[in-house]
């Protein structure tokens, strides 16, 4: 078995403590397997896109894929919720998950130490300026990825898949937004989310996420899904709107042209 299959097959087994008699997860513990699953698959169609990469590089990122929400399962069995304030901060527990769980023990030790750094910071504001270099291809690829399978799961559920227990939004579902959360994102700053007033205020807020996002083949898949375009469709209509997603689509196109082999043929 391959460095990747062992991990997975570790990962499984630690995952399968969680499971019930018949073998099923609850609930809330599925939807996260499945992101996982999610976030494995967009990092193979980065990692496709980007030449640039090693096969040394490409097992780092696809064991960042698969470990970086290792302690989710730990967090929802104690805890009863995902909400890292009410619990541990997911991100520093996965990373301690992979020693303790003993996992990829054959993994030169460079290599072990950018996996466990990445998945440590994959969920923080931004990347900490102190990561080592030589780790920082990893947590910018986890980032992406998550970050690309987050959109992806917010559009199901806004259309009406609310199978997934993960979002939670304590948000009215007012018409309108705030004109304030508006000129934060036109200006292309983060939006707290603290200071959203509505859901439309949340959805707002993603479009701060085009700058958040490192890989011109990351780009092209955002592109490709239209993701921000999928979620301007379920803002009311509006000119400055239009152009907050004219912002982000420019930003993503400058980016993914970055990279030749993934301009679009015109
Ligand atoms: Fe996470």
């Amino acid at each position: 078995m391959d460095t990747f299959s062992q991990a997975r097959a570790a990962f499984d087994r630690h995952v399968a403590k969680f499971r019930g008699e018949g073998g099923a997860l609850p609930f809330a513990l599925e939807a996260k397997f499945n992101h996982t699953g999610e976030v494995c698959e967009i990092t193979e169609k980065i990692v496709a896109g980007e030449a640039r990469f090693s096969p040394r590089d490409a097992l780092i990122f696809r064991l960042c894929a698969l470990f970086h929400d290792i302690s989710r399962f730990e967090q929802y069995d104690k805890f009863k919720t995902f909400l890292d304030r009410h619990s541990f901060d997911h991100g520093d527990r996965s990373a301690a998950l992979i020693d303790e769980l003993g996992l990829v023990p054959e993994l030169p030790a460079e290599d072990r130490a950018c996996v466990i750094d990445a998945v440590r910071v994959h969920n923080k504001f931004a990347i900490p300026p102190d990561l080592p270099p030589a780790h920082l291809d990893a947590a910018k690829m986890v980032r992406d990825a998550d970050k690309l399978a987050i959109l992806r799961l917010i559009i199901r559920f806004f259309n009406g898949d609310y199978s997934d227990p993960t979002i939670r939004l304590d948000l009215p579902d007012t018409p309108g937004w705030s004109p304030a959360i508006l000129e934060t994102a036109l200006s292309g700053k983060c939006v707290v989310y603290a200071d959203m007033k509505c859901i439309n205020d949340f959805k707002l807020g993603l479009f701060a996420w085009s700058c958040d996002i490192n890989w011109p083949a990351s780009a092209a898949l955002a592109l490709d899904e239209d993701l921000f375009g999928q979620i301007r469709a379920l803002l009311p209509a509006s000119e400055k709107i239009d152009r907050l997603l004219q912002s982000a689509r420019t930003r993503l196109a400058a980016l993914r042209n970055t990279n030749p082999s993934c301009r679009k043929n015109p």
